[in-house]
C-alpha cells in the first residue's frame, strides 16, 4: 500500500508552495501561469509525462492531486493562497505534462470575486463567497466567517483524505475521497471537527461539490414524483441560478430522489454523449442545489444535508460527518451512465455485495387480503404461491396488535391472538414446508395513538409540547432520535426475529415527519432530530443485520419514498411504487432504471381492473414485473386454471432470465414516454444471454411496430432466437450479432397492451 504524508503549517503555504506577491484578484491566473513554466523548465526527463495508473497520486511540483477510475480523471490543485479547486472532472486526461495547463476561473471585477470565480473543492461561507457554500458556521465569537485552506493530505491506495482548516480557527474539514475504478465512480464524504475550545453551530453541512467543465448550454436530468407516481423523469435546460432539488420530509420522499445527471443538451442520447451524474447516500432531508453560475458559465451541484431547519453545535472535540455524495461519468449517454450505476450499486453498495444472490420469486399479501389475514387465509394463499414456483412468501400488514385496519395497532408489534391463535409458528413451518422462505411486515418508526405503546408512551412520537400532533393515515412518527426508542423498536424487531424463522422483513414508513420537536434535549441539539432519526435507523437495521446474517429487508415507504443509496447500504430490495398497474409501470421503472438498478426494484403482478380501472393482459403484466425482481400480489383466490398455467410458465421462464435481468446490462431501447412502444433489452455480465421485453401500448392506423434495433451483442456472435409467443418472430432461428445490431428485429405486435419477450441465447 503507498502511502503519502504531507504535514504542513496551515499558516504558511506548503513546502513546495508557489511563492507569489501577486494581489488576491490575480491569483487564479499565476498557477496556470506558473505551470506552463514548469512544462518548459529544462531538466525535464522523457518519461516524466507519461501517465502512471496509481488511482490516487499527488504530484508534488503542481500541487496537484489526480484521481483517476478506469475511463475518468478528477484533478484538484492548490492556488497560491492554499485553498483547494477543482480543475477538472470528465473523461480520462493524458499525460501528467499536459496536467500543467489546467486553468482556474480568473476573477474579472469586484463584483466577480475570485473565490465565487473558482471552483473551491469545498468552499466554507465566508470572505467573498456567494455561491451555494459546502459549510456554513457561527463560532462561539459571533464570528460568521470561514474561509478553508489546505492543512494536510493522506493516500492510503484507492482513498485520499486532504484536511483544510479555516484560516484562523482549529475548525478543520476532512475531505474523504474513495475511488470506484471499475465503475468510474468516486465517493466524496467529509468530517467537520471541532478542535477549538467553543461550541461551533454548524448551519450548512453538505458533503461536496461536483463541478461540470464550464460552458453554456447543459441540461439538467432529474427524477420527481407522487404516491403512486414515483421516479418520472425530468430533462431540462439549465439558465444561470439554482435549481433546487430536496427533501424537507425527514425521508428520502417521492416527490424527489437524491439522483441527478448533467448533460450537454442535444448531444447526450441514450447511448452516446457526455454525462455527468451524482447521488447522495442519505434517507433523511437531504438537499442538491443545481447552479448554472452567470459570470463563469460553471455548472455546480451542492449536496449534502438540508440546511432547512438544520442546527448543529459542535462541541469542542466533537465531529460531524456528512452523507456519501458519489459522482460519475460517462461518454456513452444515460444508458452508460445508468450501466455503472447499477454496476456500482450490485458490486459495491448492497448489503450483499460481497456474496451476491438472484432475488427470489416472492409473493406478497397486500393487496390479496389487506388487513384481513389470518392463519388459514394466508396457508391457502402459500399454497397456490408455491404452485405457482414463489420463493419467498411475504405477510403484509395486519398480523400485530389490534390492527384491523389502518387506525390501530402501529406500535405494538405481538402477534395478534384472534388471528394467529398459536402464534405464526403454524403458518412460517407450513411455508417452509412448501419450500419457500416467510417475511414479514413492519412498519418500525410508526406508532397509532391507538396502541398500547402510544398510551403508555405518548412522549414517544415527535411533539411540540402544547401543540397539535398532526396524524397521517391515522399515525403519528415515533422519535426515533431517542435512544430509548430506538432501543425498543430493535428490541421488538430481534425479538420477533429471534422467535420465528423470518427471512426477510419488509420495512414500511407510511408518512412523512410532522411537527418534529425533540423536547427532552436541550434547545440548541433539538434540530438534531432530522439526522440522528435516519442514523438510528440505520443503526437498527445493522445491528438487526448483524445478529440476523440470513435476513433479507426490503426498504418501503408507501412505494417509493426511501430509495437511496444510504438505505440500499442496508437493504437489498426496494418497493417501487404502490401504483401496481401495468402500464403506469412502464414509466415509474424506466425512470427508476436511471439511477437503480432493476435487482431492487420490486416489481409485483396484481389483479386487474387496477385502481384506475385500467385492465392489461395477465401476460402484459407478468412481463413489465419480469423486468426487475418479480413478484405477484394477486388474490391467487380468484384466479382461473388458465391463469395459473400461464403465471406458471412465466415464471420459470423469469427464473431461467433473472440472472441476466438482475446482474446484467440494461439497455433502454425505446421509452414508454415517447410513443406507443417501450422496449428493453438486458446483456448478462458474461455475454451469453440477452433479453428483450417489448410492449405495444395501443396500434394506431394499422402501422407496424418500429424495428428493434439491438444493442450490446458481439457482433461475431451467432444468437439462437427464441421468442416467448412462438408467434412475433415469423421464423425463429439462429442470427448473427450484427444482423441484430443492424438489421434489428421486428416484432408483430398489434393491438393493445401486447407483450413480447425474446430471449437470445449466444451458440458460439
Ligand atoms: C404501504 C405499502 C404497501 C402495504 C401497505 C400496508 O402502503 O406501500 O405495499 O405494505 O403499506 O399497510
Amino acid at each position: 500500500m503507498k502511502t503519502t504524508e504531507v504535514e504542513t503549517d496551515p499558516w504558511e503555504p506548503a513546502s513546495d508552495a508557489v511563492p507569489t506577491s501577486g494581489s488576491h484578484t490575480e491569483r487564479a491566473m499565476i498557477l496556470g501561469v506558473l505551470m506552463i513554466a514548469m512544462m518548459l523548465t529544462p531538466g525535464r526527463t522523457r518519461g516524466e509525462g507519461a501517465m502512471d495508473t496509481a488511482p490516487v497520486r499527488y504530484l508534488a511540483p503542481l500541487r496537484l492531486w489526480v484521481l483517476t477510475t478506469g475511463q475518468t480523471s478528477y484533478v484538484m490543485g492548490l492556488n497560491e493562497l492554499d485553498e483547494l479547486q477543482t480543475l477538472y472532472w470528465g473523461g480520462k486526461l493524458g499525460s501528467d505534462h499536459d496536467l500543467s495547463a489546467a486553468r482556474l476561473h480568473p476573477g474579472r471585477a469586484s463584483f466577480d470575486s475570485p473565490e465565487t470565480m473558482s471552483n473551491l473543492e469545498y468552499p466554507g461561507w465566508g470572505g467573498r463567497y456567494y455561491n451555494e457554500p459546502a459549510l456554513k458556521v457561527t463560532l462561539a465569537s459571533g464570528v460568521r466567517d470561514l474561509v478553508l485552506k489546505y492543512s494536510s493530505h493522506e493516500i492510503r491506495g484507492d482513498v485520499l483524505e486532504i484536511r483544510l482548516k479555516d484560516i484562523q480557527y482549529d475548525l478543520f474539514v476532512k475531505l474523504t475521497y474513495k475511488i470506484f475504478p471499475e465503475e468510474d465512480i468516486i465517493r466524496k464524504q467529509v468530517e467537520i471537527e471541532n478542535r477549538t475550545p467553543q461550541v461551533v453551530t454548524v448551519e450548512s453541512a453538505q458533503s461536496g461539490v461536483w463541478y461540470v467543465p464550464a460552458g453554456e448550454g447543459y441540461r439538467v436530468t432529474y427524477l420527481t414524483g407522487r404516491w403512486a407516481g414515483e421516479t418520472q423523469l425530468v430533462q431540462e435546460p439549465l439558465h444561470p441560478g439554482a435549481k433546487v432539488l430536496e427533501s424537507r420530509r425527514g425521508n428520502t420522499s417521492h416527490q424527489l430522489n437524491p439522483w441527478f445527471a448533467i448533460d450537454e443538451g442535444g448531444e447526450a442520447d441514450e447511448e452516446h454523449g457526455r454525462v455527468w451524474f451524482g447521488a447522495l447516500g442519505w434517507s433523511g432531508n437531504w438537499k442538491l442545489v443545481v447552479e448554472d453560475t452567470p459570470a463563469a458559465h460553471q455548472v455546480r451541484v451542492t449536496g449534502g444535508y438540508n440546511d432547512f431547519d438544520f442546527s448543529w453545535p459542535l462541541k469542542p472535540g466533537e465531529s460531524l460527518s456528512t452523507p456519501p455524495y458519489y459522482g460519475g461519468f460517462s461518454n456513452r449517454g444515460f444508458g452508460g451512465a445508468s450501466r455503472l450505476m447499477h454496476r456500482f450499486e450490485r458490486n459495491e453498495i448492497l448489503p450483499d455485495h460481497t456474496h451476491p444472490r438472484v432475488r427470489p420469486v416472492l409473493y406478497n399479501s397486500w393487496e390479496a387480503t389487506t388487513f384481513d389475514v389470518n392463519e388459514s387465509g394466508q396457508k391457502a394463499l402459500a399454497e397456490k404461491a408455491a404452485k405457482l414456483g414463489v420463493e419467498l412468501f411475504v405477510m403484509d400488514d395486519g398480523w400485530f396488535g389490534k390492527r384491523n385496519d389502518d387506525h390501530a395497532g402501529l406500535g405494538d408489534w405481538y402477534v395478534n391472538p384472534q388471528k394467529f391463535p398459536h402464534g405464526l409458528q403454524p403458518l412460517i413451518s407450513y411455508v417452509n414446508s412448501l419450500g419457500m422462505d416467510f417475511g414479514l411486515w413492519f412498519e418500525p418508526e410508526m406508532v397509532n395513538p391507538d396502541s398500547d405503546l402510544y398510551r403508555h408512551h405518548p412522549d414517544w412520537a415527535m411533539n411540540f409540547p402544547g401543540r397539535p400532533r398532526s396524524e397521517a393515515r391515522h399515525q403519528l412518527v415515533l422519535n426515533m432520535a431517542r435512544e430509548d426508542v430506538k432501543e425498543y423498536i430493535f428490541g421488538a424487531l430481534d425479538k420477533m426475529l429471534s422467535e420465528n424463522n423470518i427471512r426477510y422483513i419488509k420495512w414500511d414508513m407510511n408518512r412523512h415527519f410532522s411537527e418534529p420537536g425533540w423536547p427532552e434535549v436541550p434547545l440548541a441539539e433539538q434540530k438534531e432530530i432530522w439526522v440522528k432519526y435516519v442514523r438510528n435507523v440505520y443503526e437498527i437495521i445493522d445491528r438487526l443485520r448483524s445478529k440476523h446474517p440470513n435476513l433479507d429487508i426490503e426498504a418501503c415507504s408507501g412505494g417509493g419514498g426511501r430509495v437511496d443509496l444510504g438505505i440500499l447500504e442496508r437493504v437489498n430490495i426496494v418497493w417501487t411504487s404502490d401504483n401496481t398497474e401495468a402500464f403506469d409501470r412502464l414509466g415509474i421503472q424506466e425512470g427508476f432504471s436511471y439511477a437503480y438498478t432493476p435487482k431492487i426494484m420490486s416489481a409485483w403482478v396484481t389483479d386487474v381492473p387496477n385502481l384506475d380501472g385500467r385492465s392489461t393482459p395477465l401476460q402484459f403484466r407478468f412481463l413489465v414485473a419480469m423486468q426487475g425482481a418479480l413478484g405477484v400480489g394477486a388474490n391467487l383466490n380468484n384466479w382461473s386454471a388458465e391463469d395459473f398455467a400461464l403465471a406458471t410458465r412465466m415464471i420459470s421462464t423469469y427464473k431461467s432470465i433473472r440472472e441476466t435481468v438482475q446482474n446484467g446490462d440494461l439497455y433502454r431501447l425505446f421509452s414508454p414516454r415517447q410513443g406507443e412502444l417501450a422496449a428493453n433489452q438486458y446483456v448478462s455480465a458474461d455475454h451469453k444471454q440477452a433479453v428483450l421485453f417489448a410492449f405495444l401500448h395501443s396500434q394506431q392506423y394499422l402501422g407496424p411496430a418500429p424495428t428493434l434495433y439491438l444493442r450490446g451483442l458481439d457482433e461475431n456472435a451467432t444468437y439462437r432466437v427464441k421468442a416467448l409467443d412462438d408467434k412475433l418472430l415469423e421464423k425463429q432461428e439462429a442470427l448473427s450479432g450484427a444482423f441484430l445490431m443492424r438489421h434489428g428485429l421486428n416484432l408483430d405486435l398489434t393491438g393493445d397492451y401486447a407483450s413480447a419477450l425474446i430471449i437470445l441465447d449466444r451458440t458460439e
